[in-house]
């Protein structure tokens, strides 16, 4: 058996994630979610953009002080004051990181930096240089990577390796390409920058299209060893590609894609949960992984399987990811024979046969009229059948 790859986990709740409208972390909150991060075992947690303000490169010098397991990265664009305010934040981390980025397509080159395609990879070779010069671990970012040309974007990749990067990130800035299309993109940039392989590659994608965790998987099979992910996907416009949908994937197809990661998946819902909370952004009900009724079963076809055999319907089991319930039923209207009598016998009510046929139609009344059937409803029910029997 083929030993599996290592994926490393890029966490960047709190600066990507930080970048959801209406978000705004305190430096308590920084350090609580990054400590739990660091726990659960991400490899990097990207702690801020530095010279965004002085508050933001405090905030960033005190998450590199505290969380030492880990390598801490500053975000920083392709400019000397930049890198500067990075490596001056990340002077206590145990492993800094510098992640440098600069714009890449055509588009953003002509409206927002105006610069050239020269000038471009010229400001990138001096800045990774300069990153390199301060601290071990750079990694170069080409913004918008998805819609850049990819002639262009292999030449500027090139540039960076030959300055000193050692991971190469590529944006889904927009959240724009397709999963397959993604996959040609990857193939072609390593054909044409063979130094890549001795690099790491790695992936940041934006979920625009709801695409985020399908191009992350396909990044993985593509070759890259680094996933850029946020906790709940929280993130700019629609967020960024989801840790927990990412690790629990990977965890799920690890055998078929030969890799792992390092996340102690049972840390992910009090992790989601903390997030939730600090962010003041609400997990959908039906969110993978850490939505309310990610494993709550309402339909009677449903949860006659599961009460047989908890895989028919669940491809998790809910205790791998520290869920505090578990797979739960869910009476209603939905509901048949089994998940009802289930829960009866939950209850000290063994039914069968016609005590469970009449108890079963009031049931049936009841759930027309209520959206949850509560276990209360249960007791009265079975009491009341049980009455009539006496
Ligand atoms: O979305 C993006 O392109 C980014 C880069 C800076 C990695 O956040």
């Amino acid at each position: 058996m083929r030993e599996r790859e290592r994926v490393a986990i890029f966490d960047t709740t709190l600066r990507d994630g930080e970048q959801s409208a209406g978000v705004s972390f305190t430096l308590r909150d920084k350090l609580d979610i990054a400590s739990r991060l660091a726990a659960a075992g991400v490899d990097v947690i990207e702690a801020g953009f530095p010279s965004a303000s002085p508050a933001e490169l405090a905030s960033v010098r005190a998450v590199a002080e505290s969380v030492r397991s880990v390598s801490i990265c500053g975000l920083a664009r392709a400019v000397p004051g930049d890198i500067e305010a990075a490596v001056e934040a990340l002077h206590g981390a145990a492993h800094p990181r510098v992640h440098v980025f600069v714009n890449a397509s055509d588009m953003h080159l002509a409206h927002q930096l105006r610069k050239s395609r020269e000038q471009v990879i010229e400001m990138a070779r001096i800045a990774v240089r300069q990153a390199r010069s301060r601290v071990a671990e750079v990694e170069f970012s080409p913004m918008d990577a998805t819609r850049s040309d990819p002639e262009f974007l292999a030449e500027l990749v090139q540039a960076a390796l030959e300055a000193g990067a050692l991971t190469v990130n590529l944006p889904d800035t927009v959240g724009f390409i397709l999963p397959d299309a993604l996959g040609d993109l990857i193939e072609n940039l390593y054909t044409r920058v063979p130094a890549l392989r001795d690099a790491v590659l790695s992936f940041h994608g934006q979920d625009d299209l709801g695409l985020a965790t399908a191009n992350a998987l396909t990044a993985v099979r593509a070759g890259a060893r680094q996933l850029e992910v946020t906790v709940n996907g929280i993130g700019e416009r629609a967020g960024n590609t989801c840790f927990e949908e990412v690790v629990m994937a990977l965890r799920v197809h690890g055998a078929a894609l030969n890799v792992e990661t390092g996340v102690d998946t049972r840390a992910i819902w009090e992790l989601s949960k903390l997030v939730e909370e600090r962010s003041g952004l609400p997990i959908a009900s039906n969110k993978a992984i850490v939505g309310k009724n990610a494993f709550r079963h309402a339909s009677g076809v449903h949860q006659d399987g599961v009460l047989k055999q908890r895989e028919t319907y669940e491809v998790i089991d809910p205790a791998e990811i520290g869920h505090p319930v578990g797979t739960e039923i869910v009476l209603g209207k939905l509901s048949g024979r089994a998940g009802f009598a289930a829960r009866a016998r939950s209850l000290g009510f063994v039914l069968s046969g016609v005590v469970l046929e009449r108890a079963f139609v009031r049931f049936q009344e009841l759930a027309d009229r209520k959206r949850e059937v509560a276990d209360d409803d249960v007791q009265q029910i079975c009491d009341a059948v049980a009455a009539d029997a006496a």
